[in-house]
């Protein structure tokens, strides 16, 4: 597709852009070491609940000589109610590797910051788009889902697209000069309008140029032109994206209470309110029927945690790094 195929669904999207976007603290920043630390966060946490703590986070280590300068216990101490505290050790070391790699400036391309321990190709492209303002496409969950059905078609379209696929598609997507905009736009729109479930395509900017909507319009028998005018709502609109029951039964996720992951967050819960702790104290403190017998299981789950930079284990007393 050329360059003016995809006018109408730039201008569009970025209108509603410039109407609609949450007023979001890193969206007021260029700040490379500020956006690291809200795309971080926003990997696995929910907008609403990564605010407050972004800027408890930033209060606690207000730049990057401040963050890589503090002792990791510090770090993964601010990092409680967030979850998954390897973030908080992964993102220190990769202010630590900018820091003695790039003397404290963030190398400004994405090819650069992928360098950098624990920044994969998503977070290498948002902070080269969202602090340096480049031109780049990248894909996270909420992009995907928006690209695939805008250009591809329906969720439950085989063979799905690759996406090294999508990445070339959205890549000649990006409006020149104003791909912060428009990524941030991309988000958005995934995030408040295209959601995974029940998407609301009535209010959706791009519907009249969407492969999704179109492909479902079609099948239903339904004047597309009647639909997007908004003649006809309900049933037929949200139907691009399989319908929400089936979605939650196909999910399997391991269940969580009880599982690795979850003793490895009670230990550093207990953890951050001590200096240090015996496995004796520890054990019963994370497992109310603890014994003896589970020493050995305790150990192996701190050995883990030591692994991954977030606990050390010296003779029988455990501590954060
Ligand atoms: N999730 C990841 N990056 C984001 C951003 N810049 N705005 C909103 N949600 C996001």
């Amino acid at each position: 597709m050329s360059q003016t195929d995809f006018d109408p669904i730039q201008r569009a999207l970025l209108a509603w852009f410039s109407a609609n976007a949450r007023d979001l603290p890193w969206r007021r920043t260029r700040d490379p070491y500020r956006i690291l630390v809200s795309e971080i966060m926003l990997q696995q946490t929910p907008v609403d609940r990564v605010i407050p703590k972004y800027h408890a986070f930033l209060a606690s280590f207000p730049t990057l000589e401040a963050l890589a300068d503090a002792p990791a216990a510090e770090v993964i101490r601010i990092w409680a109610g967030l979850g998954y505290n390897r973030r908080a050790v992964n993102l220190q070391r990769a202010v630590r590797a900018v820091r003695e790699s790039y003397g404290g400036q963030f190398p400004p391309t994405a090819q650069m910051l992928q360098t950098l321990p624990g920044i994969g190709p998503y977070t290498a492209g948002a902070i080269a788009c969202f602090a340096f303002e480049h031109d780049v496409a990248f894909l996270d969950t909420n992009i995907r889902r928006v690209l695939r059905r805008a250009l591809v078609g329906p969720d439950d379209m085989e063979p799905r697209p690759s996406d090294r696929a999508l990445l070339a598609l959205g890549a000649a997507l990006v409006p020149l000069g104003q791909g912060w905009a428009w990524n941030q736009a991309i988000m958005e729109l995934g995030a408040l309008i295209c959601t995974a479930v029940a998407p609301t395509c009535r209010r959706c900017p791009i519907s009249p140029d969407c492969r999704a909507y179109a492909a479902r319009a079609a099948a239903d028998g339904v004047s597309l032109q009647a639909m997007v005018g908004g003649a006809i709502t309900g049933r037929a609109l949200g139907e691009i994206a399989p319908r929400p029951a089936k979605r939650v039964a196909e999910r399997k996720e391991a269940p969580y209470l009880g599982s690795r992951r979850w003793y490895r967050g009670k230990i550093i819960d207990a953890l951050r309110e001590h200096t240090s702790l015996p496995l004796s104290r520890l054990g019963p403190l994370v497992k109310p029927d603890y014994s003896e017998s589970d020493t050995a299981w305790l150990r192996d789950v701190i050995s883990g945690l030591a692994r991954d930079g977030l606990a050390v284990l010296d003779g029988d007393e455990v501590r954060l790094p």
